[in-house]
């Protein structure tokens, strides 16, 4: 069996390779509630009354809903031993571990991801919460779930638009960290694109490796985690500007790569020819989106982004495959440099 051992400041935290017999069987032996939402509570035979279901999107992701997962512990009589599970994407999985958090200052938790995404990056590392005043995730907790099972056959049935989702973030992860993932992404595009059971596991498990390296270092975000926000600067702005839940995640930080990328090159920070090659997988997977936002409004967007340090915009820029570089700028200093990426 895969597993891999994170120690994570007080908390440690298990990633296991797993099958959906055995999450079925964890199910049957754990008391604890489920966290899911519509598309997922059929995915494993759970008892009825061990079962919140919500309603899918991220417009889900409100104060409302914690508490009604609240609400249910109680009524559960659920203690500090028991179990909070997520089963579903970033949503779910999010609000689950934030509940987690704060009942009874902090109870027992398990991830099951359903989506590309949350298994190579929301499930993974601590971060929990909700959306705030039309900002996303801005009220959360570091609460890493005890366990994360990893069960790629549960992507069979993904629809492409949230696979990509997930592809974007594991391209991250390669310009981050990790040359051979870029070359193994080119390399097997197409049987990545047809959810090839092996390929995909090698993905995910590739792509884990450079989020569970950075988030063991760094669990509280006051370094290399930062590095992870690569594209999210520009994303995360562009989502404020059309509005939470109106494009996918997927499209905005692809928007935002591209961004960072345009932006490392007029700078001259990011090496000769790695726009063009990341530019080029992210053409060659279908996640190359156009939006057009001008300065003063990116700029809007970003000052409000919860990963502005001391009044200056922090952005993070590839330097090349495997490496990048973190940056602080005044907004007087941005807008110029804005007008002119176009
Ligand atoms: N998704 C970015 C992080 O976990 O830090």
């Amino acid at each position: 069996m895969k597993t891999l051992d994170l120690s994570l400041s007080v908390f440690s935290s298990r990633i296991i390779q797993s099958t959906r017999e055995d999450v079925i069987l964890k199910a049957s032996e754990t008391r604890g509630l489920w966290i899911c939402d519509e598309n997922t509570r059929n995915l494993l035979p759970l008892p009825e009354e061990s079962i919140l279901a919500l309603k899918p999107g991220e417009e889900q992701k409100t104060w409302d809903n914690v508490d009604r997962i609240l609400s249910r512990c109680v009524e559960m009589e659920l203690d500090r031993d028991s179990v909070i599970f997520g089963l579903g994407g970033g949503v779910v999985c999010d609000m689950a571990a934030f509940a987690a958090s704060i009942y009874k200052r902090g109870c027992g938790l398990t991830l099951v991801p359903t989506t590309l995404l949350c298994m190579v990056d929301a499930g993974i590392g601590g971060k929990t919460g909700i959306d705030y005043g039309g900002y996303k995730n801005l009220v959360g907790t570091f609460y890493p779930a005890s366990s994360i099972l990893i069960v790629p056959q549960f992507l069979g049935s993904l629809p492409r638009k949230e696979l990509l989702n997930g592809i974007v973030e594991t391209i991250k992860h390669g310009i981050i960290g990790s040359p051979e993932l870029l070359t193994f992404m080119e390399a097997n595009r197409d049987r990545i694109l047809s959810g090839d059971s092996e390929i995909t596991e090698k993905l995910i498990w590739l792509s884990l490796r450079v989020k569970s390296s950075l988030v063991e270092e760094d669990l509280y975000e006051k370094g290399r985690r930062a590095w992870l926000n690569l594209g999210h600067t520009f994303g995360h702005a562009l989502e404020a500007h059309e509005g939470i839940g109106k494009i996918s995640h997927g499209e905005a930080v692809a928007w935002g790569l591209e961004r960072a990328l345009t932006f490392g090159t007029m700078l001259g920070i990011t090496g000769t020819g790695v726009r063009e090659r990341i530019l080029h997988l992210l053409s060659s997977y279908g996640c190359l989106p156009r939006f057009g936002v001008d300065a003063e409004d990116l700029i809007s967007g970003m000052k409000q982004d919860k990963k502005k340090s001391r009044g200056a915009v922090r952005i993070i820029i590839p330097v090349r495959e495997g490496e990048v570089t973190v940056r602080d700028y005044s907004t007087e200093e941005l807008i110029p440099l804005f007008k002119k990426l176009g």
